[in-house]
């Protein structure tokens, strides 16, 4: 179904979740600024507009900064929406489109008169949004019950943020393949990013994280946002981690490609197969640490088998030896955000789930429920300072350096997916892309 025929569900369900986090908060508005821009420090620039997620997770609009949300339960919601007087810049459009007839819309050429709209007692308001949004006394109050409240319940994605995502995944599925096609014909790593983001239609100011374009070494660096300009003598490998954006949900996609039909394409081969694997572990009930812990097993395993550890798989585990090859985690929630909110959380109410001990940067401790949506992205990588620790670690003999030393000019292998977690088999959004593209 059209995202635009599941709309009204949705706002439904966020006004019943406004509802009730007002009640825990005690509150009786929910008052969202979409934001304001940032300027750079002793300069008259400013950074690109990121619209607060508070404020995009009820309409699809991104791009109106000074505009204002007033939800008070039992009325329709109101939508303050900014549209100044300005020959600088352009301004924002009227709103319009499928969602615009759920909100009472007022248009306001400034902050001044834009404050006149929101309720008259800010001490009622729950205000969500940063300092910086502050209009007159209506101060961010940002009240931790009310934002738990909500951010938890963020994690179940309605029908049409399912459908969003979908959209965001088809269009960066489209672009990772005009990526490869540059990579095949000896693209830069500069010139494969523009290549992605023509086919996105879709630059920096848009894309829900910066592209990570690596040829080479550089997939060895997790979060390499470099590109070099020219492309190397030989490009031996491709790791692209680059998502899309729609209507304000992000999708978050990796993929590795060998040049060659070599030891390389069968261990990205390998990963592909265990990461299909780890993603059919998406299912409600099941703790998303539990996959990440079998994901060390499963990566320690295709280690061994491809000759690079001369420990077994569980040995390798125990001793810490695959987190020098695996160090992230193996996902993350996703949704309004690439890191979507509240990883960790243990209740609508707040509270804490544990990371397990020695997994530090794992961002998503829950246990998977229907509309849940996650991303699996299992990764290997030969990365100098970790197998040096490794060394220092007195575990230099786990490891075949010869393997190692066969591998390094490959840098890494990441393989990533988002999928959503649903009452019965997963549902792979990334893969449903390629598979239709
Ligand atoms: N693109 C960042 C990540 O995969 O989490
Ligand atoms: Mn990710
Ligand atoms: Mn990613």
């Amino acid at each position: 179904m059209p995202a635009a025929a599941l709309y009204p569900e949705h706002l439904a369900t966020l006004l019943a979740r406004t509802e009730e986090a007002l009640v825990r908060g005690g509150f009786d508005h929910l008052v969202v600024p979409s934001g304001t821009l940032h300027y750079q420090a002793f300069d008259d620039r400013d950074y690109p507009y990121a619209v607060n997620p508070q404020f995009k997770a009820w309409l699809p609009v991104t791009k109106a900064p000074g505009s204002w949300l007033v939800v008070t339960p039992g009325q329709r919601p109101t939508l303050v929406f900014l549209q100044p007087h300005d020959y600088w810049h352009v301004v924002p459009e009227a709103p319009g489109g499928y969602w615009a007839g759920h909100f009472d819309i007022v248009v306001v050429r400034d902050a001044a008169e834009a404050a006149r709209h929101l309720p008259a007692d800010p001490a009622r308001c729950a205000i969500l949004g940063e300092p910086q949004s502050a209009l007159g006394d209506h101060v961010p109050n940002n009240p931790p019950a009310v934002i738990a409240y909500l951010e938890y319940h963020r994690a179940f994605k309605t029908p049409y943020e399912v459908a969003m995502m979908h959209e965001a995944s088809r269009i960066g599925v489209r672009a990772h393949r005009a990526a490869e096609r540059a990579f095949r014909a000896g693209a830069s790593e500069f010139g494969i990013h523009l290549a992605y983001c023509q086919a996105a239609g879709q630059d920096a100011n848009d894309l829900p994280y910066g592209n990570i374009v690596c040829l080479n070494e550089h997939a060895a660096v997790l979060h390499y946002t470099d590109r070099d300009r020219v492309p190397p003598k030989v490009a031996r490998s491709f790791l692209i981690d680059a998502g899309a954006s729609f209507g304000g949900y992000a999708s978050d996609i990796t993929r590795t490609y060998s040049a060659a039909d070599d030891d390389f394409a069968a261990l990205v081969a390998a990963v592909d197969a265990a990461q299909l694997r780890m993603c059919d572990a998406v299912r409600a009930g099941t703790d998303y640490r539990r996959i990440h812990l079998d994901a060390h097993l499963a990566l320690a395993g295709i280690l061994r088998d491809a000759g690079i550890l001369r420990i077994d798989a569980a040995d390798a585990v125990a001793r810490g030896v695959s987190s020098a090859f695996f160090p992230h985690g193996i996902g993350h929630g996703i949704g309004l955000q690439v890191h979507d909110v509240a990883g960790f959380a243990a209740s609508d109410a707040g509270g804490t789930i544990a990371k397990p001990d020695g997994h530090p940067y794992l961002r998503l401790t829950r246990t998977l429920e229907p509309g849940m949506v996650v991303t699996i992205e299992p990764g290997l990588y030969f990365i100098d300072m970790l197998l040096d620790e490794l060394q220092a670690k007195g575990l230099g003999d786990t490891v075949d350096w010869d393997r190692v030393a066969t591998f390094k000019p490959y840098g890494g292998i990441r393989i990533e997916d988002d999928v959503v977690c649903t009452d019965g088999a997963p549902l792979n959004l990334t893969r449903e892309a390629f598979s239709a593209a």
